[in-house]
Formats: C-alpha cells, structure tokens, sequence
C-alpha cells in the first residue's frame, strides 16, 4: 500500500461517524460533470469511457470542481457500470441518451456469457486512477470510491440501459427468481472484491449506488436487493473496518429502518423524504446524507441559501453530510451550485440546549 500525505480536512470522516464537527461537511453527486464547462471542453475531444479508463484524465476530472468550490470530499470520477463490462458485457456511452448495452441478458442461459474478473486486473484503471489522484489531493479532503449495487447493476444489465419503469429486470424477480439470486450474488462477490481494493488503493470513504431501488416493491426490495446491500456492507466493514460505508437507495424509504442495521455508518437519502421523518426511522444508528432537492438549484442563490439553511436544521448539527438527493443536472448553473455549497459553510446553527 502506498503512503499517502496526512488528511488535513476530516469533517467527512468524522460525520460519518457521528462524532460532533465544527461545521456540517459537504459533497455534491455528480460534482464532476457536464454542468462544468471545464469537463465538457475535455470530453470534446475524448469518449466517456475513455476519461474512465485514462486515469490521468479520472484525475483530472475527479478535481475539477474541487478548483471552484471548497467542496469537502472528491469523489473518483469513473461509473458504476464498469463492473458488467468487467464481468464481459459491452456498454456504451450515447451522448444525450445515456448508457447502452448491444447484448444485454435476454435469458437464463446468458448468464453463462459472464465471467467472473480478476478484480484488480480488470479494473487496475479505476485503482490506479484512485491512487492517482489520492496523490493529487495531497491530503486537502477526502476521496470518496464507488460501486453500484447489485439490485441496479442487474437492472441495466437485464434492461440494456436506461428504463423508466426497468419492467424486464423486474420480470426476471418474478419470474426467475433463482437465476436473478445466482446473477446478484455473483456481483455481490465482485462489489466486495471491487470496494476492498478501492480502500487498499486509497478510497477513504465507500458509497454503493442503488439508484432503481424505488422500482421495487418493499417486499422485492427486502428479497433481492437489501440482502446483497447486506452483505457488501458487513463484509467490507469486517475487512476494512476503519472506512466509512455510505448506502444510497434511491426510494428505498419503506425499508430506511432495515437500510439503518445493514452494515453502513451513513444512509444517504433522497428529497422525497423529510430529514425529521428519516431521523426517527433510522433512531440515530446512522449518520444521514442528503437531501435537497437538486431541481432547488434553479431557484435563486438567494432562495438556495434559504432552503439549505433550512435543510441543515432539519437534519441537525450531529450525524449529518449535506449533500443533494441525487446527481447534479447538466443544465445546473454553476453559480447556483456554489450557492449552495457556500450555503452550507456559513450556516450557524440555532442553539438547541
Ligand atoms: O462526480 C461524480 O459523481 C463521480 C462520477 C460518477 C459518474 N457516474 C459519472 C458520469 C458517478 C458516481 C456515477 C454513478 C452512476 N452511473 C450511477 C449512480 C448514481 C446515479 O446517478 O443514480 C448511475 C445510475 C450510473 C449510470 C449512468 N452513467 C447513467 C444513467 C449515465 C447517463 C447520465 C446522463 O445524465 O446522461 C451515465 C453517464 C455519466 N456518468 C456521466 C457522468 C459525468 C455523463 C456522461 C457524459 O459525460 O457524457
């Protein structure tokens, strides 16, 4: 493992794990992207995947707006589907459509087309690019690794990408229950492997994605998708215990009580839920992150400081990272994203004793 320079901002870290901050910290999903004119001009002249796999350029990108805002973590820049194109499934990038499979899973018997990776072998890109830029960062914030869950990886790869209602993914639960167990356990053992190294590469902090939960039913969510979360967040943490975990299921609220006791010091929340409301169904076993509304950036700087202001008292000064309730947009003025991270800095809490 590799030496790295002392972390001289740990507020992260230290949310995380719900010890008392001096100031509440912050990070913003999709921080590098297409809202910064910075990444467009570079992603002119390269494809999406290739920024991902050129850690040079993931490095490059992981910093941007780290240059522009007093952001309090990074995040690697690569996509939580470079683990079904490990696992030999071809994805593409469209641009303005989003993510392509040419052969997704039809049938049971394509999931003898998978193959399980050398973890580090097929994915030496996005380590080496943590490195890289762990390097980079010189200890100025934390970085953030990544990983998709099980249930959203299955999603795309039944799918073939993007999906409104993703009705076929949903299918196979119904329908072949035991096949669609055999493929999320499969990428269960790749996640942990996967997050494993991101740590011993130099991720500080995981989060894991489960962007299509609210797809699911509370009774299919508890069958195929929190016991998998399960066991990535038990058995990371038994193998790397001193790294925060971060689970972020998206529209999962029925099952927040279960999501509080699955192995994660953090449940990220989206904006359809109130801060109050997740606090009492999570009982202060986690820290929460979230949750404004990314559509609130539209308003005026001035509505935006009002609005994270009020979110910050909601959640409470303890146990609590700001974050949106999910990605950036790439119409978001960047302006109006610096409203909001400056919003979180200069908030005073209101005594509560
Ligand atoms: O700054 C960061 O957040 C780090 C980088 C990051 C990306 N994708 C870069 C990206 C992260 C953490 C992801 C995760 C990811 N990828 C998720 C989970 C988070 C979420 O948004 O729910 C999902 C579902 C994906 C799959 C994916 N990748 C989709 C659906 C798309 C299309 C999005 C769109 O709006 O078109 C991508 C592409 C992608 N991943 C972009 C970026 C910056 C934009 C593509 C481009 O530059 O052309």
């Amino acid at each position: 493992m590799t030496d790295f320079p002392p972390l001289q901002n740990d507020l992260l870290l230290r949310a995380a794990r719900r010890e008392p901050v001096e100031r509440t910290p912050v990070w913003i999903m999709r921080q590098a992207g297409r809202y910064l004119p910075e990444y467009r001009a570079l992603r002119a002249d390269e494809a999406f995947f290739d920024v991902v796999r050129t850690p040079e350029l993931a490095t490059e990108v992981t910093l941007q707006p780290l240059r522009r805002f007093p952001l309090d973590a990074a995040i690697i820049f690569s996509d939580i589907l470079v683990v079904p194109q490990a696992l030999g499934l071809r994805v593409e990038m469209i641009p303005g459509r989003g993510p392509y499979f040419p052969d997704p899973l039809r049938t049971v018997e394509d999931l003898r087309r998978l193959r399980r990776p050398d973890v580090r072998e097929a994915l030496r890109y996005m380590l080496e690019a943590i490195t890289m830029t762990r390097k980079a960062l010189a200890g100025r914030v934390p970085l953030i690794g990544f990983c998709g869950a099980p249930w959203t990886l299955m999603a795309y790869m039944v799918e073939g990408g993007g999906s409104k209602t993703f009705a076929r993914a949903k299918g196979w639960l119904y329908r072949q229950p035991e096949a669609s167990h055999r493929l999320l356990s499969l990428l269960t053992d790749v996640l942990v492997e996967f997050l494993i190294a991101q740590i011993d590469a130099g991720a500080q902090v995981v989060q894991v994605f489960d962007s299509w939960a609210g797809v699911l039913s509370p009774d299919l969510f508890r069958t195929f998708a929190l016991p998998y979360l399960r066991r990535i967040g038990e058995e990371v943490g038994k193998a790397r215990p001193e790294v925060p975990r971060i689970v972020f299921a998206r529209g999962a609220h029925a099952s927040l009580a279960e999501l509080a006791e699955a192995g994660y010091d953090v449940v990220g929340l989206d904006w359809t839920i109130d801060p109050r409301q997740a606090r009492e169904l999570t009982g202060g076993r986690v820290a929460l992150q979230g949750n404004l509304d990314p559509c609130a950036l539209y308003a005026e700087p001035e509505t935006i400081r009002r609005l994270t202001h009020r979110m910050l008292e909601a959640f409470g000064p303890r146990g609590h990272i700001a974050n949106l309730g999910h990605g950036l947009h790439p119409d978001h003025n960047p302006d109006h994203v610096r409203a909001f991270v400056e919003a979180v800095h200069d908030y005073v809490p209101v005594a509560s004793e």
